[in-house]
């Protein structure tokens, strides 16, 4: 292998020449680097070589700074399917990389075009040497693959210094500048971030509910990175996006597979939608609190008993990075011609990393949600939509997009989406494999603690799934700490008040901690060494109150839709003598009551209240401070559930669902 010159530009874009005729590799490195020297660099392009494919494969993994490969298919002592088998190893490892082949002749086009098309950038002949072209050329495919779009327009708008007459009232943030009141904000927040925050009155920014331009360009190039036929931005997180899909694909009636585990925003949408929803029971480890998959037997059988059902929507990975093996799934539900959402919330870093691919996509998925704020570099509510369905109808999603859609869109937000697609293709992999590596060096030393133990994949499964291939994202990690004799809040308390470290969240007897690509190895110490000292402190082991389980899922006496929009009555949870209040029992609930964390609905709309729900509800209430119960109604001062009236439930269209 020979060794990279130095780049021109802090950005290095190495181009690995891979061929087994060492003299021509020689020639076509030294001619590429030349023409680096010679022609303005920015993309820092710096070729080497690699002897055969396998060395190739290995330095594109221990490399992220690998953008391009050069695969030499026409040295004629060698064999071109070795190069293809090569380009096809390396799409499955690094689906980014930009690929080039050379060629002999125009036979030898013809045959990688046949086995490879797609997934080859392009082509160069062997005989016309001109490596100033080359260089060009792999220079231009670099910057469009880094190109900002959107981003690029907003900075150049901004740089313009153009007088608003339009929203946001703050006017770029000259209402703040001065304020003896409110001038802080100004400086806090930033002069470029709100001279930025601008609206759809400027056309030059393209508009998001009806991109044209630039943030059409964007999305295009999301789609691209992501492996998407058409890519959406959401500036109204995963939770909108959900939504708009499920309004999409699903008319009053329809019947939908769901995933009982699914976020809030999931169940959100049945409403909305007015689908008849068949739930699936997701697995639970009842030793620590997480609920994992819906076993695949369950879902196999939910789709051979539903063989009306339009959609499935599963969770993968879930909170705490448990992932289905989604292919054989997926395939049995379009035998069945069921489309198939996937929340990858949590997911959104998978494409860019072997480790945690195949995505839902790649497994065939026919729309992926996910929030890109979650676990690479956009802000904060900016989330994407992926699409794959071959039957798309892109007017009738575009109607329920914009029915949700705010009509103004923050434009932080969309340039964040756009920086936070280029990051993950120019330095995707490179991040996550350090994020990678610190999760496990921090598992490790965890595990030395002696107090605290990183749970593995064995320890979070739930029995009913260890036979369906169910992996775990290791940037996330479980840490049980029921031998620390510390409790979780007060653990999570003493973590923010003595070593300011805040974390993702906690069960009765676990934390979770989140590795994205903003750990950094400082971070990962700092956390290191308050587990030790809490360690050294240890106190005696205590009991813990354990969860209550979640109770199972009773029975639909409506559609969750006509349950909602109905005013109901608001019984008391708890009776006089803090018992679960017997009037509720056999009722019919109007609200979804989502016990936050771990944020699952143990009632949805529609639902008939049975005793196991009331007893945990109220036994969750009686013993868990840390937890929030969401849809409960503060009625004369008590804690009530809204129910539907006899006479609104025998009003009702539909009894048995
Ligand atoms: C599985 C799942 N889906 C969707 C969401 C909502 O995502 P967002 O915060 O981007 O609205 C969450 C949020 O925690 C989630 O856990």
């Amino acid at each position: 292998m020979t060794a990279a010159p130095k780049p021109a530009s802090h950005a290095v874009s190495r181009v690995l020449v891979v061929s087994a005729d060492a003299a021509w590799c020689a020639r076509v490195v030294a001619g590429i680097n030349g023409a680096a020297a010679q022609l303005d660099n920015p993309m820092g392009v710096a070729a080497s070589s690699a002897a055969d494919g396998e060395s190739a494969i290995a330095e594109c993994l221990a490399d992220g700074e690998v953008q391009i490969v050069v695969i030499d298919h026409g040295d004629p002592g060698h064999q071109g399917n070795h190069a293809v088998q090569t380009a096809q190893a390396l799409i499955a490892s690094r689906p980014e990389l930009s690929l080039y082949m050379t060629l002999e002749d125009d036979a030898d086009k013809m045959l990688v075009e046949a086995l490879a098309s797609d997934a080859i950038t392009g082509y160069f002949y062997r005989s016309e040497q001109d490596f100033r072209g080359w260089f060009r050329i792999l220079s231009a495919e670099l910057a469009q693959k880094s190109d900002t779009p959107f981003y690029d327009a907003l900075k150049e708008y901004v740089g313009q210094a153009i007088d608003s007459w339009h929203t946001p009232g703050h006017g770029g943030g000259d209402s703040f500048k001065g304020s003896p009141w409110v001038g802080d904000f100004y400086d806090f927040v930033g002069e470029e971030m709100l001279r930025a925050d601008l609206s759809v009155s400027v056309p030059m920014l393209d508009s998001l509910l009806r991109p044209t331009g630039v943030i059409a360009q964007s999305q295009r190039l999301a789609a691209k990175a992501f492996g998407a036929n058409k890519t959406y931005f959401a500036t109204n997180g995963t939770s909108t996006s959900n939504k708009v899909i499920f309004q999409t694909l699903l008319a009053p009636g329809d019947t939908l597979l769901l995933d009982r585990n699914c976020h809030k925003s999931v169940h959100h949408g049945v409403i909305l939608s007015g689908a008849r929803p068949v739930y699936l029971d997701s697995s639970v480890n009842a030793r620590f609190g997480i609920f994992g998959p819906v076993p695949r037997a369950i879902v196999l059988q939910a789709i051979a008993d539903h063989p009306q059902t339009k959609v499935l929507i599963l969770t993968s990975c879930t909170y705490d990075g448990l992932r289905y093996d989604l292919a054989p799934i997926i395939e049995a539900a379009h035998a069945a011609g069921i489309k198939v959402i996937v929340d990858e919330a949590w997911y959104g870093h998978a494409r860019f990393h072997p480790e945690l691919r195949p995505t839902a996509l790649e497994c065939g998925a026919d729309y992926v949600t996910q929030s890109t704020h979650k676990v690479l570099s956009a802000f904060s509510q900016a989330s994407m939509i992926h699409v794959n369905d071959p039957a798309f109808d892109e007017h009738l999603f575009r109607e329920n997009f914009n029915m949700h859609a705010s009509t103004s869109p923050q434009y932080n937000l969309i340039a964040s989406l756009d920086v936070a697609r280029k990051q993950a293709v120019m330095e995707g992999y490179r991040l996550i494999s350090r994020s990678l590596k610190y999760a496990q060096e921090l598992r490790a030393k965890i595990n030395t603690t002696g107090a605290f133990r990183a749970l593995e994949l064995a320890d979070l499964l739930p029995d009913e799934v260890r036979g369906d291939g169910i992996r775990l994202d290791l940037t996330k990690i479980t840490v049980d700490i029921s031998a620390s004799g510390y409790g979780a809040d007060e653990l999570r308390e003493l973590l923010i008040e003595r070593f300011n470290i805040q974390i993702e969240k906690n069960t009765h007897n676990t934390l979770t901690l989140l590795l994205t690509v903003g750990s950094t190895r400082s971070k990962v110490s700092r956390l290191f060494d308050a587990l030790l000292r809490l360690a050294k402190d240890k106190r005696a082991p205590r009991t813990y109150a354990r969860m209550p389980e979640v109770p199972r899922f009773s029975s639909l006496a409506c559609l969750p839709r006509d349950a909602f929009y109905e005013t109901g009555e608001r019984l008391p949870l708890i009776d006089d003598h803090g018992q679960p209040n017997p009037a509720l029992i056999g009722r019919v609930c109007c609200d979804q009551i989502v016990p936050y964390p771990p944020g699952i609905p143990v009632l949805v709309p529609g639902q008939v209240v049975a005793l196991p729900v009331l007893a945990y509800l109220t036994r969750l209430l009686q013993t868990q401070k840390s937890i929030d119960l969401h849809g409960l109604a503060h009625f004369d001062g008590e804690l009530c559930l809204r129910v539907l009236t006899e006479a609104e439930l025998q009003a009702l269209p539909q009894r048995s669902v």
